[in-house]
């Protein structure tokens, strides 16, 4: 959602924070803008709608300066407009904030009892006053004053702050939204997220939940510095990581979209979330991340997964791996559905919460639920140090690099390798499994990596099927068993670039329901791979077929009966059965992104969605 890119250096700031803020376009806003302080006072930019249009703005009136702060918005409090479009200004502070101030009725009262006038609806516009008072009324400089506001305010924020008088001064603060540093030559960076500080630096530390730092720009022969305290004014040290993604890695690298180049790094995903994590011979795998010794494992009475949107169809894949591969009674539940009802944890549940931000607000306030009721939590997420990580025992990091398209690919197919190794572990722990059936479901996965090129390889079949959904309005997708999520995610991947209507369905619900919807216009896409239900998803098949129904299978090589009935059919190697379904979703990824990308939409950041959603 909102992005925040400050930058305090010796090289012009409004270039580099607007080139940070494209880095973040892909968390979804609707509005941006720049604050930055040319050494007599600041000058602020905003713009509705894209950063094209900031662009332009600036080039109007040009921003000298080599400190400032920047802010992609996504509305909550206030309509997309440049009035609610951050930075807010007030007396000589400019603020950006990403998040929600709960308390800001309350505030807003009080302020404008105060005679304060506001100029925006937005929560954060009270940031701004509450720090311009703090200063009126004596406040010891910025830091100071920021700390004391933000004693006030209640709810998620991250804030980045400037105020005319502090011409070299970022004050930024955290809590319950990302906010990183990155300490650059000569020059530090202030972000919302990894990949807009990337290009400058590898070296990080990531602020902890009611840090406030001051960062002061390099002056002379003194260098770029960063203190950092907490809200009630104690030093605190955190520690400098060095981050492994390279900013090559968040680059386009001659891909049209991010979506299809994330499509194209499966391969090296799932392999980067193998490497070191298994062990072939003993057919096993390695505990120590997954937070979980032998008798931990043997202890787990239920596993309880938690997650939303495209991790929540890996989730549910990752129930049935469980149930079959560790016999563990496994529950998979919407980050939003806990929260709206008196779910129920035990000390002996282990918690899986599977989510590619590790930020997704609903996942977050369902892990924090469970945390409190004294369960066991892994998270399996992709993005370092993010807040779900922090909150667990055990921390299964996705090494899909960074996932940019808005529609997640290569971070779902990850997802689901990092789920198998958890259900081999915990089979292999307790005894469900013995060594030579681990080995064998692990090489089985070692070998997805193969199959997927394959299955990229050529893809004209999928565009000439993609080119007959271009005018369908409502496409069903059916599966069984591990393929009934793969339909599931079909659908939503469709629904999210292309607009279509698209719905899954368990195929063997179908007679239950959606076969009325059945005519000739419809398109039926059936996963139908040969496994052990093949041959009632080939009734289904039937069925549709004697409705008339149009139907596209995904079909394994050499299927002489689904051949005669399905008027497309992308072919799928032969594969072990468990590990089919990181197969059978690439296909439907990419007739997703061909339908999209045919009808000239914005694959990657299709209207009204945002990468990371972190409001509830
Ligand atoms: O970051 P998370 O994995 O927790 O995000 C969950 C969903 O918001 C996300 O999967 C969403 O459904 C994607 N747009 C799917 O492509």
């Amino acid at each position: 959602m909102c992005g925040i890119v400050g930058y305090a250096g010796r090289q012009a700031a409004a270039p580099i924070i607007i080139d940070g803020l494209r880095r973040l376009e892909y968390r979804g806003y609707d509005s941006a803008g720049v604050a930055v302080h040319d050494g007599r006072g600041i000058e602020v930019v905003r713009a509705l709608g894209k950063l094209r249009a900031l662009n332009d703005a600036v080039a109007k009136r040009p921003l000298a300066g080599s400190l400032g702060i920047g802010h992609t918005r996504w509305a909550t409090h206030g309509r997309p407009s440049e009035e609610n479009a951050h930075p807010h200004v007030a007396g000589s502070v400019a603020v950006v904030h990403n998040g929600i101030i709960e308390n800001h009725a309350a505030l807003r009262r009080e302020l404008i009892a105060d005679g304060v006038k506001f100029s925006s609806e937005t929560d954060t516009e009270i940031i701004a006053h509450l720090v311009d008072r703090s200063l009126k009324g004596g406040a010891k400089g910025l830091f100071e004053a920021v700390r004391a506001s933000l004693q006030l305010v209640t709810g998620a924020y991250a804030i980045a702050v400037l105020s005319a008088d502090e011409p070299g001064t970022i004050v930024a603060a955290r809590h319950g939204s990302p906010l990183v540093l990155g300490f650059g030559e000569n020059e530090m960076l202030c972000g919302s997220d990894i990949s807009a500080l990337l290009a400058h630096t590898r070296d990080m530390v990531f602020l902890e939940d009611g840090d406030v730092v001051e960062l002061r720009a390099p002056v002379g022969d003194v260098g770029p510095s960063a203190r950092i305290q907490t809200v009630t004014g104690i030093d605190v040290e955190r520690p400098r990581k060095r981050i492994d993604w390279s900013p090559t890695m968040a680059e386009r690298g001659g891909f049209k979209h991010f979506m299809l180049k994330e499509i194209h790094e499966q391969p090296d995903a799932i392999a980067a979330t193998l490497r070191g994590r298994i062990d072939l011979e003993n057919g096993d795998v390695h505990g120590a991340e997954i937070g979980l010794d032998g008798d931990a494992a043997r202890a787990v009475r239920r596993v309880y997964i938690i997650a939303c949107g495209t991790s929540y169809h890996a989730a549910l894949i990752g129930r049935y791996w469980i149930e079959a591969l560790a016999r563990v009674p496994t529950v998979v539940e919407l980050g939003s559905e806990i929260a709206n009802r008196p779910a129920v944890f035990f000390e002996d549940d282990l918690v899986i919460a599977v989510s590619q931000s590790g930020e997704t607000f609903d996942t977050l306030a369902g892990v924090k639920a469970a945390k409190a009721a004294g369960a066991r939590i892994l998270a399996v997420a992709n993005v370092l140090d993010s807040a779900i990580p922090r909150l667990a025992h055990g921390e299964l990091y996705t090494r899909a690099g960074p996932e940019i398209g808005v529609a997640s690919t290569k971070c779902f197919t990850a997802q689901l390798t990092a789920l198998l190794l958890v259900s081999i572990f915990l089979g292999r722990q307790r005894g469900a499994l013995d060594a030579e059936a681990g080995r064998k479901l692990l090489q089985g996965l070692c070998e997805v990596p193969g199959h997927i090129n394959e299955l990229l390889g050529d893809q004209d079949y999928v565009r000439t099927i993609a080119n007959s959904l271009v005018d369908a309005t409502d496409v069903l997708f059916l599966g069984r068993g591990y393929n009934y999520p793969i339909a599931l995610e079909g659908a939503l991947k469709l629904k999210e670039i292309s607009y279509a209507h698209a719905e899954g369905y368990a195929a063997g619900e179908m007679k239950h329901g959606p076969i009325a919807l059945i005519d000739a216009q419809l398109p039926v896409v059936v996963v139908a791979p040969k496994d052990a239900s093949y041959d009632k998803t080939l009734s289904n098949v039937q069925e549709v077929r004697a409705r008339e129904g149009r139907v596209i299978a995904l079909a394994t090589k050499g299927d002489e009966a689904m051949h005669d009935l399905a008027e497309h059919i992308v072919w799928l190697p032969e594969a072990p059965e468990h590990v089919l379904p990181l197969l059978t979703v690439v296909p439907l990824q990419l007739l997703a992104y061909y339908v999209a990308s045919r009808k000239g939409h914005d694959v990657d950041q299709p209207r009204n969605l945002a990468k990371t959603v972190t409001v509830e």
